[in-house]
């Protein structure tokens, strides 16, 4: 069997599908949420709102530029979980329905797991066993990757995310959401040792965010005492020592995990992936440490469909289907 598979992703602010054919993705089409910019962070009704309006021109595109027909679809793959109920329900919503259309399965994806198979649409992928540390805006995890549908987690954050520490730090200095890739791009010209912020003393692999959050709001809140303009005066450095701190706690612990399983393929997922100074330690530790180390393309550390896609692939090799009634999971255990 070569399966066809049309893949949707609606767990948060990007509304995506993806056609797979035999374990190639073909396309990954992405409609991307502007409108919470203006609040700060994801709103979760304006982004149901948002899902429903982009699905089906989505969904269209992702089929009518696969030159795979509707007729050719053997599945559909969604996100079930873990995300913003009101948004997973547009995407199972919709799932369903074209599922009875087409009368073909449905096929419900962990959208953690996904972030970790997005290793397998593109060359080099890493072998089993591989430690992945997969870091979004909603998670912070190291995960253990026995097979493609048998993973563990074995280090996790206790609060907020990492991505959620960017975000709201850059909330703080009054950058627009998502603020992560903004600190990314104002740290290039910063110096990462200026500024220091504590560590969170977290023991074995979990990780807690919550305490720098509130030791750079501290920190700020104090130097615009002394001087107003500190912020607009300091950025890039203010940038660069919060980036380099917050990478080197997920380094901190990624590298004990190595040294704890004895494991060297080490991988990196999720939109945090994407930001360049994670990219260059992980590549520096990983040559220190004789890793081999993956990092997937941009276009497949955010959310993205063609991740899902990959996940619905090897489970229709496996046989696992949803039935009608499932339902999405706002939290939802790899
Ligand atoms: O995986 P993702 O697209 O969505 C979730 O599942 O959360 O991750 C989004 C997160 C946001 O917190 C965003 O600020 C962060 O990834 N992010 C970055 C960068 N690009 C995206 N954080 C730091 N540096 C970046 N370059
Ligand atoms: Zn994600």
């Amino acid at each position: 069997m070569r399966p066809n598979i049309l893949a949707i992703e609606s767990s948060c602010d990007e509304t995506s599908a993806s056609i797979i054919s035999n374990g190639k993705v073909l396309n990954n089409i992405i409609a991307s949420q502007a409108v919470h910019r203006k609040y700060g962070g994801v709103v979760p009704e304006l982004a149901s709102r948002a899902h429903q309006e982009n699905i089906v021109a989505v969904v269209d595109e992702a089929i009518n530029s696969s030159g795979v027909s509707r007729a050719d679809l053997n599945a559909i793959g969604f996100t079930r979980g873990p995300g913003l109920i009101g948004s997973l329900l547009v995407g199972v919503s919709f799932a369903k329905g074209l599922s009875i259309a087409l009368g073909i399965p449905l096929i419900d994806v962990n959208h953690m797991q996904a972030h970790v198979l997005a290793h397998f649409i593109e060359d080099p992928k890493p072998e089993f066993p591989f430690l992945c540390l997969t870091v979004s805006g909603g998670h912070t995890q190291i995960v253990l990757v026995n097979d493609y549908l048998e993973m563990e987690v074995i280090g996790q954050t206790q609060d907020d995310a990492v991505g959620e520490a960017f975000d709201k730090a850059a909330k703080i200095m009054d950058l627009p959401y998502p603020g992560g890739p903004l600190i990314d791009q104002y740290a290039q010209k910063g110096n990462p040792k200026k500024y220091r912020f504590p560590d969170s003393n977290m023991p074995g692999l979990d990780f807690s965010f919550s305490g720098v959050k509130t030791a750079f709001l501290y920190f700020l809140r104090d130097e615009i005492k002394k001087n107003p303009q500190f912020i607009s005066e300091n950025i890039n450095d203010i940038c660069a020592s919060l980036q380099h701190h917050l990478v080197y706690m997920l380094m901190s612990r990624l590298t004990r995990a190595s040294e704890q399983t004895g494991i060297k393929q080490i991988a990196i997922a999720g939109g945090v992936s994407a930001n360049s100074e994670l990219r260059k330690q992980v590549a520096a530790i990983g040559k220190r440490e004789g890793w081999d180390v993956f990092v997937p393309a941009f276009q497949y550390c955010t959310d993205n469909a063609a991740m899902i896609a990959m996940a619905a692939h090897y489970k229709y090799l496996a046989g696992q289907f949803s039935a009608l009634d499932v339902t999405p999971l706002a939290r939802m255990p790899i």
